[in-house]
Formats: C-alpha cells, sequence, structure tokens
C-alpha cells in the first residue's frame, strides 16, 4: 500500500496527492523519522509539518496559542500574490470571511448562529430527505447500462442535499458545482477558472446576494434563512461575513462528502472481503462509514498560525510560524492505529482526524455521516454485484481531494 519514494517538501506538490501509496509512503516515513519538520520548499512560505495524531489533537485545542488567522491553507506564494493582486493588494479578501478565518468568541458566535441544527438532534427532521436522494441517485444507476463513472452519481447526491438547504435549485447545481472545484481545488488543471478561482468566488458571491437579499425579505424555516436573517449584538450580519457562511457551507458542504464517497466506493472493491462482511451484517454501517473516513480523508490539511514562542514534539516553534495539520497522517498514525493500511470496516475505536477536532471541528460531520450512511446502506440495497472497470483518477491539489473518476460495472438486484 506504501511507497516511500518522495522528499518531505513533495507535501506541498498537488500531483503527490494523486497517488495514495506515494503519499502515505511519504507520510509514514515522516511520522517514524522526524514527526514535526520544518518544510523550506521553493515558492511556499516555511511551514512545520504536523504529522501525528498526538500532535494535531493537541494544537486544534490549544486554539488560544495557534489560531486560524491569518492563514487557513499552504498554497504556493505566487498564487497567492495573483490572488492578492487581483483583489487591488489587499491581503484578506475583502468581500468574504468565514468560520474558518475567525478565532476566539468572535468564532463562537458565528459558529453558534447554525451549531443546533448541525446536532444530530438539529439534523433529525431531514433524514427521512437525505434517505430519499440516496434513493433516488443510486436508482439512477438502474437506468445506465451498467457501467459508469461512479463519481457522477458520488458528487451529484451531497450537492443536492446541500444546495436544498441553502435554497439553491437543481437547475443550477452544475454552476455550483463548478464554482465549488474552481475554488477548493483549484490546482487541479481540470477545475482551474479562467481568471482564476477569485472570478469563480465573485460569481459566487453574486449568485447568493439574490438568495439573501430574497430571504431577508421572506424568511422562511430553512438554513439558509436562518443564517440570511441572523443577527450578532442585534445587527444582521456584513455582506462579507453572511457571504462566507453561504460560501463555507456551499464548498465544504458537499464535494468533501463526495470524495468520501468514491473514496469509500474504491476501497470496498479494493477491499472486497470487507464489502461481503458489510452486506453480510449491515449494523457495522457506523463503523464502517468511520473507516471510510479515516481511509479518505478528504480535506488534506488546515494551517494553523503561532501566537507566542513555544514547543512542540521537542520542536522550538515561533511567534508568527505556521503550521500544517496533516488530517491524512494523523489517521493513519500507528501509535493510534493498529495495522493502519488496512481498511477494516469494524475498526473500534476509531478517532481519526477527517473532520479535525478542537473548536473549528467541522461544521457538518454529523450530516456527511447521515450522508455517507444512507448512500452506502441504500447501495447495498440495490447493487447486486459492482466491480472495477478501469483505472481511477485522483484530484491534484494538496488541500481538499479524493478519487475524481471511478468506472466501475456493475449489476442491479431485480426489485
Ligand atoms: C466527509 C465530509 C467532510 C469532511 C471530511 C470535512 C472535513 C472538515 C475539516 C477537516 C474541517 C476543519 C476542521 C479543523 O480545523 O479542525 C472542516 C470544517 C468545516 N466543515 Fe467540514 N467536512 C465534511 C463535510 C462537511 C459538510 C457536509 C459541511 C456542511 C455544512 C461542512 C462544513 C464545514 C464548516 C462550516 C467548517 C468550518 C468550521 C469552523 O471553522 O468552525 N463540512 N470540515
Amino acid at each position: 500500500m506504501v511507497k516511500n519514494t518522495l522528499p518531505a517538501e513533495a507535501i506541498t506538490d498537488p500531483r503527490t496527492f494523486t497517488d495514495p501509496a506515494a503519499l502515505h509512503g511519504l507520510l509514514a516515513r515522516i511520522r517514524t523519522t522526524d514527526p514535526l519538520p520544518y518544510i523550506q520548499a521553493e515558492d511556499y512560505a516555511p511551514f512545520w509539518l504536523v504529522s501525528r495524531h498526538a500532535d494535531i489533537m493537541e494544537i486544534e485545542r490549544n486554539a488560544e496559542q495557534f489560531i486560524n488567522a491569518p492563514r487557513q491553507a499552504i498554497l504556493p506564494i505566487s498564487y497567492e500574490l495573483k490572488a492578492r493582486a487581483a483583489s487591488g493588494g489587499q491581503e484578506t479578501i475583502s468581500y468574504m470571511r468565514n468560520l474558518i478565518m475567525m478565532d476566539g468568541d468572535e468564532h463562537k458566535s458565528y459558529r453558534n448562529i447554525t451549531q443546533t441544527y448541525f446536532t444530530p438532534k438539529g439534523l433529525a427532521g431531514l433524514i427521512g430527505d437525505i434517505e430519499a436522494l440516496a434513493k433516488e441517485f443510486i436508482g439512477r444507476m438502474d437506468g445506465a447500462d451498467g457501467e459508469i463513472d461512479f463519481a457522477d452519481v458520488a458528487m451529484a447526491f451531497p450537492l443536492r442535499v446541500i444546495m436544498t438547504m441553502l435554497g439553491v435549485p437543481a437547475e443550477d447545481e452544475p454552476l455550483m458545482m463548478r464554482l465549488t472545484q474552481q475554488t477548493l481545488s483549484s490546482q487541479d488543471p481540470e477545475f482551474q477558472a479562467e481568471g482564476g478561482a477569485r472570478k469563480a468566488m465573485l460569481q459566487m458571491y453574486d449568485y447568493f446576494k439574490k438568495i439573501i437579499n430574497d430571504l431577508r425579505e421572506t424568511p422562511n424555516e430553512t438554513l439558509a434563512s436562518v443564517v440570511a436573517n441572523a443577527r450578532i449584538d442585534g445587527e444582521l450580519l456584513a455582506d462579507r461575513d453572511v457571504f462566507g457562511y453561504f460560501n463555507i457551507i456551499a464548498t465544504a458542504g458537499h464535494d468533501t462528502t463526495s470524495y468520501s464517497l468514491t473514496g469509500g466506493m474504491l476501497a470496498f472493491l479494493q477491499n472486497p472481503d470487507q464489502l461481503a462482511k458489510l452486506r453480510a451484517d449491515p449494523a457495522l454501517m457506523p463503523l464502517a462509514v468511520e473507516e471510510v473516513l479515516r481511509w479518505t480523508a478528504p480535506v488534506k490539511h488546515f494551517c494553523r498560525t503561532a501566537v507566542r514562542d513555544c514547543t512542540v514534539a521537542g520542536k522550538q516553534i515561533k511567534a508568527g510560524d505556521y503550521l500544517l495539520l496533516s488530517f491524512p497522517s494523523g489517521s493513519f498514525d500507528e501509535k493510534v492505529y493498529e495495522d493502519p493500511f488496512t481498511f477494516r470496516i469494524d475498526r473500534k475505536p476509531n478517532r481519526h482526524l477527517a473532520f479535525g477536532t478542537g473548536p473549528h471541528v467541522c461544521l457538518g460531520q454529523y450530516l456527511a455521516r447521515f450522508e455517507l450512511q444512507s448512500f452506502f446502506r441504500e447501495l447495498l440495497d440495490r447493487v447486486e454485484h459492482i466491480e472495477l472497470a478501469g483505472e481511477p483518477r485522483f484530484v491534484e491539489g494538496s488541500f481538499v481531494g479524493g478519487v475524481k473518476y471511478l468506472p466501475v460495472r456493475y449489476t442491479m438486484k431485480q426489485q
């Protein structure tokens, strides 16, 4: 499963993420030799690569010392300069601010706007709808001729779930899909926008502005309306904050889940004994989904900035230093997992870091779990046999990604 061929700087190279065996070989070597190396790669601001589960947890939970502002991701300096030039020389994007850019009490107040909505209790009313959508999208395989790119189904389902919650009609979903990929996975040549990620973001801004204005005039019971009409200290959110909220839910809320669906499907196809085990005992589904999340970890990293000088894992970190939290690395840490490179659907405990941890832990984690469980449950109910029909392809990108092309051959059960 692992190849030990890449230098540590390759963690910044988008192409590294198209080859999971090489990525995991690199991360495993870093964990067991120098688990917190200082990486100085050409065209990148230097950063500490945090590879161990325990160190990621410590940093994320100590959010006063390790903050999200001012940097959320490690991207090429040339890319950042281009983005800055495009926004008139400003370091931050003037028209957009969201949860991942905030810290402390401010972050808490903004997160509280939707926190209850995204708890298992808050989402309970939606489960029926999510199950119906899983039925509808798996049902589409019935109409195909027994061979498809599974990514088409796996991309469309979470997109519909989240866009319904944001009040986006089905006919605009292809546009939203494109704009999300052009902002979140903009390193991949297939997803590059003319005018760059910023142009895609501005197009999304204009789109959501209209929805926000409509909901302010005519509020309803939806999540979109809760966000559009939220007030902090009695004031409606500023334009850039309300757009930031829509933007992060729209972007973080579907292709992450989709990459867990495609990557999970690939793991099942490569480990048919585990698929058979799940078919034989569907009660294992919640555990199986945790293993899929650990295995796929679609968010490849987030970044923190140290506020004061400190020591982590014996290294002297200076105020202002950047730390890259490698979620795929933490989720395969051999100090936490027995046989980390074995896909085992009954793994327990399984405290993976696919959703991060601490105050910024994924807001949509329970929604994503419901989606994954409903989808794979429906798949097992409807599909008799499924196998790989070609070479899968992975997203070229060091931030968010996974399997983007997954040709499969299958037969449906007779209803
Ligand atoms: C398999 C699917 C998903 C994965 C792997 C994932 C992963 C993550 C990760 C790693 C973070 C950062 C956590 C940290 O800094 O500690 C995050 C944050 C976030 N996620 Fe997800 N996510 C998924 C699905 C979703 C969905 C469905 C939503 C829909 C609402 C969502 C909304 C968010 C938001 C709003 C944040 C920012 C939270 C904050 O900064 O307070 N995610 N997610």
